[in-house]
């Protein structure tokens, strides 16, 4: 690591930016918070640090925080925290200042951006990290730790954990661990996704009951029975035989939240779902695999997208 630089950027305050940036800054104290605009920054300025809420307890936490534009500080180790669908150009907006080694980290749903980004750059330098723990936004820049859940940290065709880069997260704080087949987990999250997200969102329900409601049930059977007959005729996934099982039990576990798609959309924001059941029938397509339900769930998706305004 070049001294005298921060330690970790953390590019994104949403949720998991704060979330993290929060943590990251409480195990090593020398974290940077990196925002899309200056009238962001400003406002942070304002605020005076992030406020992480855990257990009804609110911390106000120092982070420094900059505008993307103004940064001019070397990168060594970044984490990038936006939604997939922003990845790509919040990354290139700081490319010029990683340095050669930098280390990349991708937090996000799906498993498009971690592969473009694996590919564009050196892939032994991109780590993907996979979490199931929740985080909201009460107001900017004030982050409520919604549950803890597990967090896996690993590379794209590369098995080997890299302990350093576990001393300088808060690997204990946050029950971080190595994956050394990270892709196999980001696959059947990208999986289970692509059965839930959507579906919740068309019809307006929380995860479990997707399990109860019937019709909406029927829907979930014939969706997963396609989502796994692609992933057996895609080359490069991982075969899951207990598809039906698995979701069953994510939406078992998860049986009172609301999907972040759903949330998305109820709050008119843009989605991750060409990122999930989109990318999906990308790779589908690409391989002459049928793919008939899912697109029929994303054209109703987009169809509910452009009534409520979203893009
Ligand atoms: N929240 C959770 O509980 C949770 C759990 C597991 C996984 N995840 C995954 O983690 C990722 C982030 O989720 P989130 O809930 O933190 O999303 P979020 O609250 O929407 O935060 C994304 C942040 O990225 C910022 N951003 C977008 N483009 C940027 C750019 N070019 N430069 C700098 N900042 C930029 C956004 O800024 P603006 O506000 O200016 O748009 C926003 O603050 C998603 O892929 C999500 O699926 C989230």
């Amino acid at each position: 690591m070049t001294p005298g630089t921060p330690d970790w950027y953390v590019l994104g305050a949403g949720a998991m930016g704060c979330l993290w940036a929060a943590r990251i800054h409480q195990h090593s104290a020398n974290t940077i918070l990196l925002l899309r605009t200056d009238v962001q920054a400003r406002a942070y300025e304002t605020q005076g640090g992030l406020q992480l809420e855990s257990h009804d307890t609110v911390s106000q936490i120092p982070v420094p925080a900059f505008a993307v534009s103004t940064c001019t500080t070397p990168i060594t180790q970044l984490l990038v925290a936006t939604k997939a669908q922003d990845a790509i150009a919040a990354l290139d907006s700081v490319k010029h200042l990683l340095t050669p080694d930098a280390r990349i980290v991708m937090l996000q749903n799906g498993l498009k951006v971690q592969r473009a980004v694996s590919a564009a750059f050196d892939s032994s330098r991109v780590w993907c990290l996979s979490t199931s723990d929740g985080a909201w936004l009460r107001s900017p820049f004030h982050v409520v730790e919604a549950g803890r859940g597990e967090t896996w940290l690993g590379r794209l065709h590369h098995a080997q954990v890299d302990a350093t880069l576990l001393q300088s997260l808060p690997a204990a704080a946050m029950g971080i661990r190595h994956d050394d087949n990270i892709e196999n987990r980001l696959w059947r999250k990208l999986a289970a996704n692509c059965a839930i997200n959507a579906l919740t969102a068309l019809h307006d329900c929380r995860n479990g009951e997707l399990l109860t409601r019937p019709e909406a049930h029927a829907e979930l059977l014939v969706l997963v029975d396609e989502i796994a007959t692609i992933l057996n005729g895609l080359p490069d996934a991982p075969r899951i035989p207990n598809l039906h099982e698995l979701v069953n039990s994510v939406l078992t576990a998860t049986a009172l939240n609301y999907s972040s798609t759903l949330q998305d959309v109820r709050r008119s924001r843009t989605t991750e779902i060409a990122h999930l059941n989109g990318y999906l029938c990308e790779l589908a397509q690409a391989h002459d695999l049928d793919c008939t339900i899912n697109q029929q769930i994303l054209e109703r998706f987009s169809a509910l997208c452009k009534a409520r305004g979203i893009d």
